[in-house]
């Protein structure tokens, strides 16, 4: 009990006593600086890879709803807006596989494909129109992990082997087809990517590269991308399995001359963590990463286990101010089974689903930093503070506190008068509700920060 609890309880008058706590909950003042611009945001994103999408359309509708909602609203939900979809390369799609749009070989890599389309893709492809249509998701990255076996070196989409040189050719034609499904069904692919964890062999589809082998098929993608009218689309690469395999790839494709052609520098968190900038001109994405062996945890804040959702605020808030990304993706949006793997754990039934609060830390940047925002400068405080001017003009600004103690602040933004203001919370008993902000005579934005919890404000203003 503290003492002011102790004062009202036994009706004394609070006088005196209850200086320590005013001076305890004095707002610490937090300053945003307009002038200090650092990277252009793309957003927050999910895939649902592997046939995970399929889990979320066998749900009852009801589910459906409230699952896709809880993905892709920006008003209840994560409100993600960028989407990664899985770019199949299997000769079967048993078991969790992606399978190919060219299930045989045409023969030579100037023979003439036959593509196949089964007008699913392993549920990605309704998934996406309905975030499209339904939700506004206007940024779709299609990913193949690996070309099909045919046109590699081991003759097997699994098992790693890479891209056979001379069929750099037809797996860009292979790309820019799987590219037009879409495309005639209202789905803008916005990005592609060719490879996934090019430095690891995986029993999966999977498909080795080093730098110059990236950069030769680059420059063969590319120009096919431009004649196709897809001049749009940009090339993601390399999906590495950490940070620092990103930029030793990235630096092969540097030094034979594709850098121009390519849009965005992506890489997992696995084996190296998003720690410091990577030495590039173009956006970073931090695009896969997840606790692949903890016990399903559904807490914000238990231990500061990998799993909680205050880790993964702190996860992206990390990877946004120390490693300059401009977009952070979560792996898996479902799955079935006990690791906390995916966002929302569907149950072995298939019929129902449990939320973790990884969502929320999402949720929190996802919601208010839009793409196009661009982070600018914050100070003050002890709390892990990003701020972004968002396109329309109005001011995100993500506070997290990761101590015990509640605090408030008061935001004052340099040259910039809020006029209306909106705050929400996530810790371990709120989902994002909103919570009161106080404009002030100052044209300051203040609110409270309960221990371990984060508040997300969207102010608007001139
Ligand atoms: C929120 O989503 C709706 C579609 O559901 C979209 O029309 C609107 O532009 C989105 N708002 C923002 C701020 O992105
Ligand atoms: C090229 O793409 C644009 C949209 O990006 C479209 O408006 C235009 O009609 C396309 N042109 C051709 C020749 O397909
Ligand atoms: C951050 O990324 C941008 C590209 O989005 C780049 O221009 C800038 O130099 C990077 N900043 C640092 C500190 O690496
Ligand atoms: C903000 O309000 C103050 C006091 O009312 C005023 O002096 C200042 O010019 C305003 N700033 C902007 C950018 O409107």
């Amino acid at each position: 009990m503290n003492l002011l609890q102790l004062c009202v309880a036994s009706m004394l008058p609070v006088v005196g006593l209850a200086t320590p706590q005013l001076e305890k909950r004095q707002a610490t003042k937090i300053t945003v600086d307009l002038t200090k611009k650092y990277q252009t945001m793309d957003g927050f994103g999910v895939s649902l890879a592997f046939q995970r999408a399929n889990l979320i359309l066998a749900l009852p509708t009801d589910k459906q709803r409230a699952v896709m909602d809880l993905l892709f609203s920006n008003t209840t939900g994560a409100g993600f807006t960028i989407l990664r979809n899985g770019l199949g390369s299997s000769p079967d799609s048993s078991s969790d596989h992606m399978n190919t749009i060219e299930p045989k070989s045409p023969g030579s890599p100037t023979g003439t494909p036959v593509y196949v389309w089964d007008g699913k893709d392993s549920g990605q492809f309704s998934i996406s129109q309905q975030a499209a249509s339904v939700y506004g998701v206007k940024q779709f990255y299609a990913n193949a992990w690996s070309a099909p076996g045919f046109m590699k070196s081991n003759g097997n989409d699994a098992n790693g082997g890479t891209l056979s040189s001379s069929w750099n050719q037809a797996f860009a034609n292979y790309l820019i087809q799987y590219i037009g499904y879409y495309l005639n069904a209202g789905v803008p692919v916005t990005y592609i990517g060719f490879l996934n964890e090019p430095d690891y062999s995986a029993s999966y589809a999977s498909m080795l590269s080093n730098g110059q082998q990236a950069a030769s098929f680059i420059k063969v993608l590319r120009p096919s991308l431009d004649a196709a009218n897809l001049t749009s689309v940009g090339i993601v690469c390399c999906e590495s399995t950490g940070w620092s395999q990103a930029q030793s790839i990235y630096s092969g494709i540097k030094s034979s001359g594709a850098d121009s052609m390519i849009s965005v520098v992506s890489s997992h968190e696995y084996s190296s963590r998003a720690s410091s900038s990577l030495s590039t001109t173009h956006h970073s994405w931090s695009s896969e990463y997840a606790d692949l062996n903890g016990g399903w945890t559904t807490a914000w804040y238990s231990s500061g286990g990998v799993g909680e959702g205050l880790t993964w605020a702190n996860n992206i808030y990390t990877a946004i101010v120390n490693a300059n990304v401009s977009a952070y993706i979560a792996w898996e949006g479902v799955q079935g089974g006990s690791t906390n793997e995916k966002l929302i754990q569907i149950n072995s039934a298939g019929n129902d689903f449990q939320v973790s609060k990884r969502l929320w830390a999402f949720a929190q940047y996802s919601r208010t930093v839009l793409p196009g925002a661009v982070r600018v400068g914050t100070s003050g405080g002890s709390f892990k503070t990003t701020a972004f001017k968002n396109v329309d003009g109005s001011i995100a600004v993500n506070v997290i506190n990761t101590g015990t103690s509640a605090a408030s602040v008061t935001i004052a933004i340099t040259g910039f008068n809020a006029t209306a203001a909106n705050a929400w919370i996530t810790d371990s008993t709120h989902d994002m509700p909103t919570q009161v902000a106080i404009i002030g005579t100052d044209g300051s934005v203040s609110g409270a920060i309960p221990a371990r919890a984060m508040v997300s404000f969207l102010i608007n203003g001139a």
